[in-house]
């Protein structure tokens, strides 16, 4: 039996899918699969015509989420499942969008739970429209595609086939991989722009181990998946990527030569080879400040007395490299804090000599440690700082790295 990826994993974008009344309507079944695929939780609202086509149960059992079908049903308190669906999401995509809901998002009307939440919503929209020819064509329709186009929402154009009604017309809503793929894309503009191409980025990823004995050590909370977005990010904007990571349980992302190390002092011997040849160092690795003093070669056996563990600091990799940073060369470091956020970021900021610094409050369970969401501020050594809106980690990388190219043409 080969296990299925829980909703949610992975690139950890929060979609709302509005499924609306077109006999298109069984291609968005596959494309609750095609998002989840690539990493997306998926929650779908359901217009009431909608219904009569496809049952709730098969979105549910899809997405693994309950559907929305009605503003007055399901769980919660329904006077605000609108406004709290529309904090969760990271993007509304509406597939297919019949010629009703597109007339209904240009005009305001908010009749129903999906044409509520669109007014509630402040996340990127993607609609991807199917209908009869005509009804395309139609210039109702055409002028309320135009309001929708100037607020900035992005429309896939339907493809040409035979449609429902036997005619061979455009109306055909395209396929779900390709809708998928202009969601993630959508997710991720900056992806497209290709603006690291010929940069070499080195990013460090994920905890470090410190051996107590053979078996045993110190650790910490860190997944890696803050490393490995910025990672896969940078990869996908050109850039020449080189990963080391502590162990994680995460595959390494596309395209990217990976390093792996237990230890802060190989972690330090591998940054201190791959340093001078990079452009830009983001050290997202939750590198241990202490290591056992001494630990035992083998197995420590119980013995009924206390294990007396003394701890030393481990050097600073990221301070130690900055001593040796050339110009041109950019590092941009995060920062994990429970209390005094900012005060405590632009000091490390400052002492470790960075460029940029993206703090996290790891006291949070939603964000920081092993969460597939964050929450960054960032702060630069001029006294800026910018608080980034919580999202997926993909979606901060791309925020984060935006800010790391505007910085570079500064
Ligand atoms: O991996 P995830 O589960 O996705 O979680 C992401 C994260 C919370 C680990 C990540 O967002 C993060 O905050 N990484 C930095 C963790 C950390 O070590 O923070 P710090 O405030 O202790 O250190 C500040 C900077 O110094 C960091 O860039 C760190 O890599 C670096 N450092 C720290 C200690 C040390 N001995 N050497 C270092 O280079």
């Amino acid at each position: 039996m080969i296990k299925g990826t829980p909703a949610g994993k992975g690139t950890g974008c929060h979609v709302t899918l509005g499924v609306s009344a077109g006999i298109s309507i069984y291609k968005s079944c596959d494309l609750v699969r095609r998002l989840i695929e690539r990493g997306c939780d998926v929650k779908v609202v359901m217009t009431a015509h909608a219904t009569r086509m496809i049952g709730p149960v098969t979105f549910q059992a899809l997405s693994r989420n309950p559907v929305i079908t009605s503003l007055f049903e399901g769980s919660g308190d329904p006077t605000i499942a609108h406004i709290e669906l529309a904090k969760w999401e990271d993007l509304l995509l509406v597939a297919p969008a019949t010629a009703n809901v597109l007339a209904k998002f240009a005009r305001g009307v908010a009749d129903d739970f999906l044409s509520t939440h669109y007014l509630a919503s402040t996340s990127p929209v993607l609609l991807a429209p199917a209908m009869n020819g005509n009804m395309w064509r139609h210039p109702a329709t055409r002028e309320n595609l135009d309001i929708l186009k100037a607020r900035g929402h992005k429309i896939l154009s339907p493809g040409e086939g035979s449609l429902a009604c036997g005619d061979v017309d455009e109306g055909r809503l395209p396929e779900p991989a390709a809708i998928a793929d202009e969601a993630l894309a959508l997710l991720s503009p900056s992806a497209q722009k290709g603006n690291l191409a010929g940069k070499r980025v080195l990013v460090t990823a994920g905890p470090t181990r410190e051996p107590l004995d053979a078996v045993r050590f110190l650790t910490n909370r860190s997944s890696g998946k803050m490393g490995y977005a910025m990672a896969a990010a940078a990869a996908n904007r050109g850039a020449d990527v080189t990963v080391i990571s502590g162990p994680v349980a995460l595959s390494p992302p596309v395209g990217v030569r990976t390093i792996r190390v237990e230890t802060a002092a190989e972690m330090g011997t591998a940054l201190g080879g791959e340093f001078p040849q990079c452009d830009i160092l983001v050290m997202a690795a939750a590198v241990a400040d202490y290591k056992p003093a001494a630990a035992s070669a083998g197995k420590r056996k119980k013995d009924g007395t206390e294990w007396m563990v003394q701890l030393q600091e481990n050097k600073d990799l990221v301070q130690a490299v900055g001593k040796l940073k050339k110009p041109g060369q950019f590092i941009c470091g995060f920062a994990a804090e429970t209390d005094l956020l900012h005060e405590n970021a632009r000091a490390k900021l400052k002492k470790k000599n960075m460029d940029l610094i993206a703090a996290n409050d790891v006291s949070r369970e939603d964000v920081g440690f092993d969460s597939d969401r964050n929450e960054l501020v960032l702060f630069w050594p001029d006294g800026r700082e910018e608080a980034l809106p919580p999202a997926a980690k993909r979606v901060c990388a791309e925020a984060v790295w935006d800010r790391i190219v505007e910085s570079l043409h500064e």
